[in-house]
């Protein structure tokens, strides 16, 4: 598959507050944060200490509120919303806990429609849909709808479905949240191959330190802010899914 440039990702004095009933909760605080392209980052923090959000706001799904957002050189400050659907549509690709997978199609139709949002003509999208699959082992379910699938393979579905248009930034919010062991290797396994394999830079948030000790960095997110973690002792081995290489001689990107 085509190698594509990884996007940078550049956070300056992020602040992120939701209103509720219950007063003004401040998530994000002041957070700066860099990843360099084609860089694996894992963010790890307890519930509810803004993952999800920050997530979001690097992925253009929601506006920072103040601070700047750049993604591989491009300010988010400075687009409109079109351009912001354009910019998830053509740099970002998402993978959520919950696959988001439509249930009425099938697995080669939930990867076709991300291509046909961005315009390929339909030879092209059906040729690419089959190279996706294949790429995530799943040439063999491309007519089976998400019911008659397992989490891990829905999953596979939804990263190859963030992959269809050639991403250079993949941005995974808990994705292994909802699967068992095996299919948790499995699908950590791929994404882990992404930056290599499909020249994107990943950003995982997952409160699995498992997952998160095998990221080329860690980062915490507490107090609204972004703490760089060191490398741990040892790699928590994820059974079947080969590290990535001893913590601490990995590369620091
Ligand atoms: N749309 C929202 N409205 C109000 N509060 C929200 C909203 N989204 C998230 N929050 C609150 O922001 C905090 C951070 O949430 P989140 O980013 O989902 O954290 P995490 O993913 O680390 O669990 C939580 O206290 C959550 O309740
Ligand atoms: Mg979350």
């Amino acid at each position: 598959m085509a190698a594509v440039a990884g996007a940078s990702v550049e956070i300056r004095d992020l602040h992120h507050r939701f209103a509720s009933r219950a007063g003004v909760v401040t998530v994000l605080d002041g957070l700066d944060l860099d990843v360099t392209a084609g860089g694996y980052v894992a963010l790890v923090g307890a519930s509810g200490a803004g993952k999800s959000t920050l997530l979001s706001v690097i992925g253009g799904l929601e506006p920072a509120q103040s601070g700047s957002v750049v993604i591989g050189g491009q300010d988010l400050g400075g687009l409109s919303r079109t351009d912001l659907a354009t910019f998830r549509r053509e740099t970002v690709g998402f993978v959520f806990q919950h696959f988001g997978l439509l249930e009425a199609l099938t697995a080669a139709e939930n990867i076709e429609l991300a291509c046909s949002l961005a315009r390929v003509a339909p030879a092209a999208r059906r040729a690419k849909v089959r190279e996706l699959l294949e790429a995530v082992d799943l040439a063999d379910r491309a007519r089976h709808r998400p019911v008659q699938l397992s989490g891990g393979e829905r999953q596979r579905v939804a990263i190859a479905r963030a992959l269809a248009n050639g991403p250079s930034l993949v941005l995974a919010d808990e994705p292994t949240g909802n699967l068992d062991d095996a299919s948790t290797a499995r699908v950590v396994a791929l994404l882990e191959s992404l930056p290599a394999e499909h020249g994107c830079t990943l950003v995982l948030g997952t409160h699995d330190l498992a997952i998160a000790e095998r990221a080329s960095r860690r980062l915490r997110l507490r107090g609204g802010r972004a703490v760089e973690e060191t490398a741990p002792a040892a790699v928590n081995a994820i059974a079947g899914a080969a590290p990535t290489g001893p913590p601490g001689q990995q590369a620091r990107r």
